[in-house]
């Protein structure tokens, strides 16, 4: 790789979003803190905690429920974020946005509702060696209770799909190709639009797990075409607690409730139940009304700072850390896809991750260490776990050229 330019003009105020961030300038050990880590889950600007505060001081009452102002008042506003959220993705129909806790949940909703009611014995789901435990283990649950059949299409030493492979594995059987459209371990950006393309002509529905994409680049569910689009809310500097399954709303009407109870109903008498319209068929119960509003407010956030920014200024970075990283002698990096996103794991020959972990973070350094719920993928690469680190919008390269000092204390130290 060329040597980079000591710094990039891309039009991007990085210290203002530095200053929107509180956490960034908590100190750790008496060091700043260099927060590698939000592929985990990402720091909240000030304007998420204020949204949160604003509703918990001033709005708060149980949605849908109550015919006060205040009820009312938070119901609009849990409304309004799921308008937000379905603008943020490319939909102009609120009907097609689920909420729920995470993107975890809403996997699961779509493989006990839509798998439930439309996979057989036999029925094959196709997903990818680089998926997150998220997405493999609801797919093997469906196979023990219905013998529903999980396949799975190989990667290459680089961490990309195998185009040819994948493919030869979509067959008469195969109904749901599930995949994650970036690899939570390797940052590698999966070819999603061609693979719904060639699912589509096949008849195959396809589930896309945007968990680690939303943030990083501009996502439109209609112009990819998706049937199951998910993603979660805190990884996209917005609160814990809060999903969103998006499904197209002719899928979403014909999928059976998967948990019962309040709000998901219009009648129930003992006799027979009549369930809600869609979205809130899926919504049982008080739903994290104020995790939405937040998770509202840091959509307006990111849109106020520009996806196209943070995917610019995000892809500099990450082309910063892997020419600095790969001179670190020793340092093997597991993932170089040509389409990758900043999240960069690695190891150093002899060194456990762990070790590595504990003597970075005593620098003020967080990273993640272990197996990045990724099991399969640890096996496919021969290591027992990496260490990762991941971008957000307020990542710097002085922070790389930390992390990078960082390891090389480390080596100092293991010798
Ligand atoms: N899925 C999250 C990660 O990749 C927790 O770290």
């Amino acid at each position: 790789m060329s040597a980079l330019p000591k710094t990039k003009q891309t039009g991007f105020d990085i210290e203002r979003i530095r200053a929107d961030f509180p956490i960034l300038s908590e100190k750790v050990y008496g060091k700043p803190l260099v927060f590698l880590d939000s592929g985990a889950s990402a720091q909240k600007p000030r304007a998420v905690i204020d949204a949160m505060t604003q509703m918990y001081e001033h709005t708060y009452a149980n949605v849908h429920r109550g015919i006060y102002a205040l009820s009312q008042q938070a119901t609009d506003a849990y409304e309004k974020a799921r308008e937000k959220i379905a603008h943020f993705i490319g939909t102009r129909d609120v009907r097609e946005v689920v909420f729920t806790r995470n993107a975890t949940e809403a996997i699961n909703l779509v493989a006990h509702s839509w798998g439930w009611k439309n996979l057989k014995a036999g029925d094959e789901v196709l997903i990818t060696h680089l998926e997150h435990h998220a997405n493999i283990v609801p797919w093997q649950i469906l196979g023990e209770r219905y013998g529903v059949v999980l396949k799975v299409a190989p990667i290459n030493d680089r961490g990309e799909l195998i185009w040819d492979e994948f493919v030869k594995l979509i067959g008469p059987k195969t109904k749901l190709i599930a995949l994650a459209h970036v690899s939570n371990t390797l940052g590698t950006i999966l070819p999603v639009a061609d693979v719904i393309r060639i699912a589509h002509d096949k008849g195959v529905k396809v589930l896309i797990d945007g968990s680690q994409a939303v943030q990083h680049m501009p996502v439109d569910v209609k112009a990819l075409d998706a049937d199951f689009y998910v993603f979660t809310g805190h990884k996209l500097y917005g609160p814990t607690g809060i999903g969103v399954l998006y499904a197209k709303a002719e899928i979403l009407e014909g999928m059976p409730p998967w948990q019962g109870g309040g709000d998901m109903i219009l009648s129930v008498s003992f006799e027979k139940t009549e369930y809600n319209d869609i979205p809130h068929r899926f919504e049982a119960g008080t739903p994290a009304f104020v995790e939405a509003v937040g998770l509202g407010a840091a959509i307006d956030y990111v849109q106020s700072i520009g996806l196209e920014a943070i995917a610019t200024h995000e892809a500099d970075l990450t082309a910063y850390a892997m020419e600095k990283l790969s001179a670190i002698n020793s340092l093997r990096i597991i993932g170089t896809a040509e389409h990758k996103a900043g999240v960069i794991s690695f190891v150093l020959e002899g060194i456990h991750p762990h070790d590595i972990g504990t003597i970075l973070d005593r620098e003020g350094i967080a990273v993640r260490v272990g197996q990045h719920c990724a099991h399969p993928l640890m096996e496919r690469f021969g290591v027992p776990a990496t260490v990762r680190a991941s971008f957000g919008m307020y990542n710097t390269r002085a922070e790389i050229d930390a992390l990078c000092a960082g390891l090389r204390r480390v080596r100092e130290i293991f010798g």
